[in-house]
């Protein structure tokens, strides 16, 4: 199996789509339960290229296996902060794919001069924190049942990595 990360591209659209769309339907990870629109993904990641987002792709051969973006948040008070989000389908999880998805997207964040990336994540998503823990995430706190699927409440915890070296040189 050869394993690559790269930039997402235009022609990643309907793979990262469909590799989105298989996440989501597990109902236990992320914030969407399916994808959004084709299109929609389609202007989302052509806007992300556009502006040098922090958007990677993992590649087992040519199939699209995962990714991670850090993507910064709009106020200018907040120009210095990027949030996480990653995905990896099924059979290529718990092999050392998001550690390496992670510090990639860190390293693409740190040249952009983003100090803080933070991410939320679904509290019984237990990989996931451990994983994020480990690459330097502190947990800083709780929204409580702020999650409700398929009858379950569910809290989300907030996490960051703050790294002032990675402040742009003025
Ligand atoms: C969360 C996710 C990105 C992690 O990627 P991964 O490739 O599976 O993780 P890795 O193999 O790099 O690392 C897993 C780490 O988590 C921990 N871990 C692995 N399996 C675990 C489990 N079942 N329970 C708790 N911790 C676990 C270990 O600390 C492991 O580190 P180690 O290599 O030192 O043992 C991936 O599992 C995934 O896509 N899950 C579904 C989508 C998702 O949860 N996205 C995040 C939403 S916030």
């Amino acid at each position: 199996m050869n394993l690559r990360i790269v930039p997402i591209a235009e022609e990643h659209v309907p793979d990262f789509h469909r590799a989105l769309d298989a996440v989501a339907r597990e109902r236990r990870f992320l914030a969407f339960l399916e994808a959004p629109p084709l299109e929609a993904t389609r202007a989302f990641i052509i806007n992300n290229i556009a502006k040098n987002n922090v958007q990677l792709v993992a590649l087992s051969d040519s199939e699209l296996v995962g990714w991670c973006d850090i993507l910064p948040k709009d106020r200018p008070i907040y120009a210095h902060v990027g949030v996480l989000g990653i995905g990896i389908l099924p059979a290529f999880r718990g092999r050392g794919l998001g550690a390496a998805l992670i510090q990639a997207a860190l390293d693409e964040a740190s040249k952009r001069g983003i100090v803080r990336v933070e991410l939320t994540v679904r509290a019984e998503n237990t990989r996931a924190i451990a994983l994020y823990q480990k690459l330097g995430f502190e947990r800083e706190g709780a929204l409580r049942d702020t999650v409700l699927v398929d009858g379950r409440y569910e809290d989300l915890v907030m996490m960051a990595n703050v790294d002032r070296s990675r402040a742009r040189p003025r």
